[in-house]
């Protein structure tokens, strides 16, 4: 089937990758002209694991084309997909502006009968407006070519995304036309087999339904994370607390590890969305709130850790940091909580040492060259001459390090664990002050 794919950022390229990946034909078309070029020389913009081969091997076999002409791209598709950046707009919705750009130069160039179908996470209702805006552009030109909007988002997380493409739990598509059902289930079929994953539903409930997985995912996690707090002041344990409510199979293990906070692109993002297009229509999301009021706290924890350690006393402290990435698996440093931490230490005169497998150039980019900031080599060489070290993000990397020799390089043995990667009884054996999260027994 012929595809076309506006948008060649995370979404869009893995979209692209896979459905080339089974043999359908793709054009990935994106107006940044130097990412375009890269992709066309093979070389992946972002970090995910698998997709530069699974992109290199579309354009061996000539099923993947990247371009800026949209015009090109429009022509392309019979499906055309909508997968670019919704930002944070000031009242904290989802900045559809490049959508309906996309919608617009939709409506420009469309010259054959096409299903469109945003996959960008969209406000409830903006499938409804993109279908608009093509309209006018098409009446504006005396067109008559017939065309449908359907709404598919994506369930994709960072460091996983070819598995979850590729193995979905569920698609959901949002249409109300058989004939758009039935091209998508076309489309689908290579990655709907075994059992039925495909959810057709309303148009509006496909796309509150992406929110409403993630905003429910966010409130898992500041929920363990509140009981964490509380479990610290009470002197019981997070960990043992977790595995016992875990073990009811309606609340399940997933999602419940406390720890320094949600961060990434979607989470926080999206709970601030949802909660702000309530607000427009009138209803006060007070449990979203709560989910963000406590994520922001939470991110503040390890600082807040380390600043009661050393009684406010941080000028001149050297912290090492181990993980700047939102979580593993990734070099996303965006709303992380190891930036939070940082900023907090720099305010107070401290001065960080830090590694992470994979972020030390996401960070560089973003903090530049600063004389409290030193990017090492090695989570070894983080730790030399440290007055504290903090993990932020749990790499598996981190999970058995060689205590003997941190206490060797370290200056004093103190450990703040925003992951809860060790066993305080042991940590306490080998004469660490080990802080973690919640583990107050
Ligand atoms: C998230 C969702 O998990 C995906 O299903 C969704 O498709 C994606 O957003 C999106 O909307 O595009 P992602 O942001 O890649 O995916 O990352 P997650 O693996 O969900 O982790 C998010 C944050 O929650 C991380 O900071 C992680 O450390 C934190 N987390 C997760 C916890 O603190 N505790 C947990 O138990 C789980």
């Amino acid at each position: 089937m012929k595809v076309t794919v506006f948008g060649g950022g995370y979404v869009g390229l893995v979209t692209s990758a896979c459905l080339a990946h089974v043999g359908h034909h793709v054009v990935c078309v994106d107006q940044n002209e130097t990412r375009v070029a890269l992709l066309q020389r093979g070389i992946c913009p972002i970090f995910e694991p698998g997709l530069e081969d699974y992109l290199l091997e579309g354009q061996q076999e000539q099923l993947i084309e990247f371009t800026c002409d949209a015009q090109l791209a429009v022509a392309h598709g019979d499906v055309i997909f909508i997968a670019v950046g919704t930002p944070t707009d000031e009242d904290g919705t989802a900045d559809t502006r490049h959508v309906l750009s996309v919608a617009k130069t939709i409506g420009d160039y469309l010259a054959k009968p096409s299903v469109v179908v945003t996959k960008s996470t969209v406000p409830v209702g903006t499938a409804d407006r993109v279908s608009e805006v093509v309209q006018q552009q098409l009446r504006q030109r005396g067109a008559d070519i017939s065309f449908e909007v359907a709404s598919n988002p994506e369930f994709l997380k960072e460091g996983a995304a070819l598995a979850d493409f590729m193995k979905p739990d569920r698609i959901i598509l949002g249409t109300s036309s058989g004939r758009v059902e039935a091209l998508m289930r076309e489309l689908y079929a290579p990655f709907n087999r075994n059992h039925e994953r495909l959810l057709v539903m309303d148009v509006r409930s496909a796309e509150l339904t992406k929110y409403a997985a993630n905003a429910m995912l966010a409130t898992k996690i500041s929920f363990i994370n509140e009981i964490a707090n509380l479990a610290e002041h009470l002197g019981a344990d997070i960990e043992k607390v977790r595995q016992g409510i875990g073990s009811d199979p309606r609340i399940g293990y997933h999602f419940i590890y406390p720890g320094c906070g949600y961060g990434g692109s979607c989470f926080p993002k999206d709970v601030q969305a949802l909660q702000a297009t309530a607000h427009k229509v009138g209803y006060e999301a007070h449990l979203l709130s709560a989910v963000q009021q406590v994520n922001a706290h939470q991110k503040q924890r390890l600082f807040d850790k380390v600043n009661s350690y050393f009684d406010g006393q941080l000028a001149g402290k050297v912290i090492a940091l181990w993980g700047l990435a939102f979580k593993p698996r990734t070099d996303d440093m965006r709303e992380a909580p190891s930036r939070v931490l940082m900023e907090a230490l720099w305010q107070g005169g401290a001065a960080v040492q830090a590694y992470d497998p994979q972020a030390m150039e996401e960070c560089q980019r973003i903090y530049g060259d600063r004389k409290d900031l030193a990017l090492m080599g090695t989570k070894e060489a983080a730790v030399k001459g440290a007055d504290a070290l903090v993990i932020c993000t749990e790499w598996k990397h981190f999970w058995a390090p060689d205590f003997a020799q941190l206490a060797e390089k370290m200056n004093q043995k103190v450990i703040v664990d925003g992951r809860n990667l060790y066993d305080p009884k042991k940590m306490s054996a080998l004469g660490f002050d080990y802080l973690a999260v919640g583990r107050g027994a």
